[in-house]
């Protein structure tokens, strides 16, 4: 007798068609739309990324998506709405322009939910954590960028919700972001998986710079042959979305074209606050490089890294050589 369970992802799609029908009906309608297209985005791009709005109301979604008792604990359980005491639910975004996180597959697996005005809250509220959503390991942007291209040539990792969708909106759309956390080693992972070449675009700012270093270190494993990584630095004060609303599509991909390599960015990063004409400088170098040199499964790349940082501290390469144990030996 009972209705037969709604599918986790089932009540997922519910809950994106519903914030969308309500980006469109609810009487803050004018607001958000306006909204949207002052940051620069058409509803072409609104529909491809299923973008909607959560209203202001705190039962909205509750009222109609939790018609009994076990729908409402299923709301609860995948975090759409929050338990103020048992059996009373209330909706977790409201007042906010949504972005539905798709898997692979589509399936709408999570949400980022970004505030309308200022002091409202943090800026972007992100879905928890349930049963179908590991944050770690989930890329936004990544089922639409397949959608986009039969075959992806080089993907971009960007920080925000919002650089994915303007990238997008300006005819860039191989940008995927990770969700309000580092770029870890699950997420390089996976994109080296689906493509060869993965540039890293972070925001032009100390936190972007930072997440640059952080997701070097967790790439490296991956690096095989025939696998590439590079970095665009954007100016102080820009982000992806910024920049490419500023000076267009041409002049943002040449700048992708111009990326630096990882090996680049690496020695940069090392020989930091390093004297390279004292010897203390140079065994530092030689000794926080190594272990990172060990981790790249690539002879090839091994063998250029290595040679450069062999002419940096004035040693030959077979010098280096005992020093070195590569990734097989390790797990020998
Ligand atoms: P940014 O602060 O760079 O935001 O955070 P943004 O994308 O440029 O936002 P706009 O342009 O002001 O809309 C980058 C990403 O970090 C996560 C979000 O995923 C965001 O897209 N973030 C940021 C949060 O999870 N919570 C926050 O409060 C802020
Ligand atoms: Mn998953
Ligand atoms: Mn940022
Ligand atoms: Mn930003
Ligand atoms: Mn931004």
């Amino acid at each position: 007798t009972a209705e037969q369970k709604r599918s986790d992802y089932d009540l997922m799609l519910h809950a994106a068609r519903f914030y969308q029908h309500q980006l469109k009906h609810h009487a803050n309608s004018k607001t958000v739309i306006d909204y949207i297209k002052g940051r620069g985005l058409s509803g072409e791009t609104a529909k491809k990324f299923m973008i909607g709005y959560a209203p202001s109301e705190w039962e909205a979604l509750c009222q109609q998506l939790g018609r009994n008792k076990e729908q409402k604990e299923q709301l609860v359980e995948l975090k759409l709405a929050s338990e103020k005491s048992p059996g009373r639910q209330f909706d977790f975004f409201r007042d906010r322009l949504m972005f539905p996180i798709r898997d692979k597959r589509g399936r709408v697996i999570a949400f980022g939910g970004r505030v309308m005005q200022a002091d409202q809250g943090p800026k972007y509220l992100n879905s928890p954590e349930t049963r179908i959503f590991h944050k770690g390991f989930e890329l936004y942007g990544l089922y639409e960028a397949k959608q986009a291209h039969k075959k992806l040539e080089h993907i971009l990792i960007v920080e925000g919700y919002m650089d994915v969708v303007a990238l997008a909106e300006q005819g860039i759309e191989y940008a995927v972001a990770a969700l309000g956390t580092a770029t870890t080693a699950e997420h390089m992972h996976t994109l080296f998986r689906t493509t060869d070449k993965v540039i890293c675009c972070y925001d032009g700012d100390r936190a972007g710079r930072d997440a640059a270093w952080r997701a070097l270190e967790n790439a490296l494993p991956y690096l095989g042959d025939g696998k590439s990584l590079k970095f665009v630095f954007l100016p102080d004060g820009e982000d992806p979305d910024s920049l490419v609303q500023k000076e267009g599509k041409d002049a943002f991909e040449a700048r992708l074209s111009e990326a630096d390599d990882f090996t680049k960015v690496l020695f940069n990063k090392l020989s930091q606050e390093i004297d390279l004409t004292q010897d203390a400088g140079k065994a530092k170098l030689l000794s926080d490089a190594l272990p990172l040199i060990e981790k790249i499964p690539s002879d090839f790349y091994q063998e250029n890294i290595l040679e450069h940082l062999g002419r940096l501290i004035g040693r030959t390469r077979e010098q280096l050589n005992n020093r070195v144990k590569s990734p097989k030996q390790q797990h020998a």
